[in-house]
């Protein structure tokens, strides 16, 4: 595992920042690209190489060349992943989402030295799934500009494999959470991140509708873990694995961590009921499975911020 030499995109970001410290840790060799539109250099890793490139400008497939010769492997995180934001701009984000992508994909084809191209995706593909668990052979139903571009970014990979035999494989993320979550100022449906910032700033929590509104909350170091499996596992064929804990933690039970006033409020047209990860494939064929409970992890979270 020693000595890769990894393109990290989205790597100045919340998970990109981690992934870029625990590939370093196991001692390669990882180069950033990032636009800081939603990422921070302050997250990132002193012994990356940094590039600020927009993936979705005119003139990143030039730039993207030279960058990408001798790259083994390319983990893709570099997204605009705020709800409220790409529904009100959805042109702006689908040049960042989609056509980031698809720069990329194209940039990375022309490299046959690359061994495998690692997609972040999110269960915000599925939409409000019928039933509690969802697997991953659930029909895409986003009902989000971000879902839809998600599933965008999933359907360029596919034929990227399919077309031109680029190695890949597609993890959907589920609610990601941990330390470092810089974008609680962003509108990111995460709710960890939006009650700590509430907390802080006004000594109240906001709950949206009813709070049994449930998630599938997955620590940060877990993500990282199943992400970096999934670079040294056996699939290449765009393969997608569930990332969750298939454990179901409801709004109101995540309040109660914060031990502070709750304020509700109407419930937001866009907000997911229930989506809970069915993780057998990726337990079966990836060998992944959560290490840290929810407990444990926001336990760890909030003490970190003295909340
Ligand atoms: N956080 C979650 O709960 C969650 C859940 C499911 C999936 N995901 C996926 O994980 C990935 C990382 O999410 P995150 O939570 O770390 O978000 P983040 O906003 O912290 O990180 C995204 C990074 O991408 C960069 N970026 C955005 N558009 C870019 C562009 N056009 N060119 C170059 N860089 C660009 C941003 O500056 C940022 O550093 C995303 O692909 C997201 O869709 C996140």
């Amino acid at each position: 595992m020693k000595h890769k030499k990894i393109l990290v995109t989205g790597g100045a970001g919340f998970i990109g920042s981690h992934l870029v410290d625990e590939l370093i840790k196991l001692g390669n060799d990882v180069t950033v690209i990032d636009d800081l539109s939603t990422g921070k250099l302050k997250n990132l890793n002193k012994k990356a190489k940094f590039i600020k490139l927009n993936l979705g400008s005119a003139s990143a497939p030039k730039v993207l060349r030279p960058i990408l010769k001798n790259v083994s492997y390319v983990f893709h995180l570099a997204t605009i992943p705020r709800i409220q934001h790409c529904n009100e701009h959805p042109v702006e984000c689908h040049s960042a989402n989609v056509n980031g992508t698809l720069n990329l994909l194209s940039a990375c084809v022309k490299n046959k030295q690359i061994k495998k191209f690692i997609l972040a995706s999110t269960c915000m593909v599925y939409g409000n799934p019928a039933h509690l668990t969802i697997s991953e052979d659930a029909q895409n139903n986003p009902q989000t500009m971000y879902g839809a571009q998600k599933c965008m970014q999933e359907i360029y990979v596919n034929i990227f494999t399919k077309l031109y035999g680029l190695p890949s494989v597609v993890l959907r993320y589920f609610g990601v959470y941990g330390t470092k979550r810089h974008s609680e100022t962003g509108s990111y449906p995460n709710v960890a991140a939006a009650f700590s910032r509430d907390k802080k700033t006004k000594n109240k929590i906001f709950i949206y509708g009813d709070g049994k509104q449930s998630r599938d909350m997955v620590h940060v170091f877990d993500i990282v873990r199943a992400t970096i499996m999934a670079m040294n596992s056996e699939f290449y064929g765009g393969e997608v694995f569930n990332i969750g804990t298939g454990k179901p933690v409801t709004v109101n039970e995540i309040a109660k961590y914060y031990n502070c006033p709750i304020e509700h409020q109407d419930a937001r047209p866009h907000d997911i009921r229930r989506c809970t990860a069915d993780t057998k494939k990726t337990k079966k064929l990836l060998h992944w499975e959560p290490r840290i409970s929810f407990d444990q992890g926001i336990r760890g979270y909030l003490e970190e911020q003295s909340l």
